[in-house]
């Protein structure tokens, strides 16, 4: 694959493949965890699981695209349900000594660099996405070699040793103002790994961008002929995706946003149904701040958008009530981080964190990625 700059065309890197039988292990693992509770399983897990995070002063930081079991047992013990942006950002403030985060592996690694004196836990430490691994940290730093002239800005679906070699991370939450504020500054811009939320930022900002060619498995499924065929069954539907998606997918939306950002979408008073282009694990907040309209998952997979519903995160769905009592229990599937690593990685990571800080204006009235 090859970019081009005004110059000269730039040789991508080849990435290693996910393929199937990566997917088939995730998918069992998630089975595994998601198989029927025998009766009174469940309601015995949760007050397990209530009792465990009190005794070990524990807090639960759960991502959107959890389960809704999940999702509630953050909300019920005082901890948080969020965006990637904003796990770190309630991880990082909350008194707590332990972090139990509930999301793939990236987001457990941000947790534990931003607070190194915290023990951090994952239900499911090899619960990871396919961002993080088509980019691998040696390739990575071969191509930022290849272009230094660039400022290279990492998406934070990436691992540690990945952002320890970027100039900025940023999460879909904060993507475009902080192109924006580069591109002001009259800086090339190297993009890794999701080719599609790159395209998007370079879309919307004309800024000069060489971007890794690396996909979401989820959100590069979404079809925007399935799209169209049910915006006619739903002619009043608004059109909400998230900006991994492919670009002929974006170009159907009526709001392009994070997932904070298309929660917020939903809660415009004049629109009652919305088509969702995202993990469908966000309708519990959906529905949780708007009981009464109605959320249709966006067609994915297959010709056309055949697929119904196979939207699912497969590492996402990982985490469950079982591996979480398990890993209170036990202490296992602790987040460490080579100390070297884990500074550099943190320069970055701070760097959005402040620019967050000092834009929360510009985040709150655009409600778009
Ligand atoms: P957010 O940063 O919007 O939470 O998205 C994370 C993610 O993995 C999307 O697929
Ligand atoms: Fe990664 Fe996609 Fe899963 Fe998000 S939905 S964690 S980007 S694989």
């Amino acid at each position: 694959m090859t970019a081009h700059t005004e110059n000269q065309p730039v040789k991508l890197p080849t990435l290693p493949l996910v393929d199937q039988e990566l997917l088939d292990r995730a998918w069992a693992a998630a089975a595994r965890q998601n198989a029927e509770y025998a009766p009174g399983e469940r309601e015995s897990l949760r007050a397990r699981i209530k009792q465990l995070l009190q005794e070990q002063d524990a807090v639960l930081v759960a991502h959107y695209y959890t389960s809704d079991d999940l999702q509630q047992l953050a909300e019920e013990t005082g901890g948080m349900v969020a965006d990637s942006l904003e796990m770190a950002r309630f991880g990082h403030e909350h008194p707590a000594s332990t972090l139990i985060v509930a999301g793939v592996r990236f987001m457990g690694e941000t947790a534990k660099i931003l607070n190194p004196e915290k023990k951090v836990l994952m239900p499911d430490v090899e619960a990871t996405c396919s961002l993080d691994l088509e980019c691998p940290a040696e390739l990575f730093t071969e191509f930022c070699d290849a272009h230094p002239d660039y400022t290279s800005v990492v998406y934070a679906n990436t691992s540690a040793a990945v952002k320890a070699r970027a100039d900025w991370v940023v999460t879909s939450g904060i993507a475009l103002p902080i192109i924006k504020y580069l591109a002001s500054r009259d800086e090339k811009i190297l993009w890794a790994p999701d080719r599609h939320l790159g395209s998007y930022v370079q879309r919307e900002t004309g800024v000069e961008m060489l971007i890794w060619p690396g996909s979401c498995v989820v959100h590069e499924q979404f079809k925007a002929e399935g799209i169209r065929g049910l915006k006619k069954k739903y002619p009043y539907a608004q059109i909400l995706v998230h900006p991994e998606s492919p670009a002929e997918v974006i170009a159907l939306a009526d709001v392009v946003g994070s997932t904070t950002g298309l929660i917020t979408a939903t809660l415009n008073p004049a629109v009652q149904e919305f088509i969702v282009a995202t993990e469908p694990g966000i309708f519990y907040k959906m529905r949780q701040a708007s009981p009464g309209k109605t959320f249709l998952e966006a067609p994915s997979g297959g010709v056309g958008g055949s697929c119904e519903s196979c939207q699912r995160c497969p590492w996402m769905a990982m985490n469950g009530l079982r591996s979480l009592v398990q890993v209170l229990e036990s202490g296992a599937h602790e987040i460490t981080i080579d100390e070297e690593i884990r500074q550099k990685s943190l320069i970055p990571i701070q760097r959005m964190m402040d620019f967050a800080r000092n834009h929360q204006p510009v985040l709150k009235d655009s409600g778009n990625v």
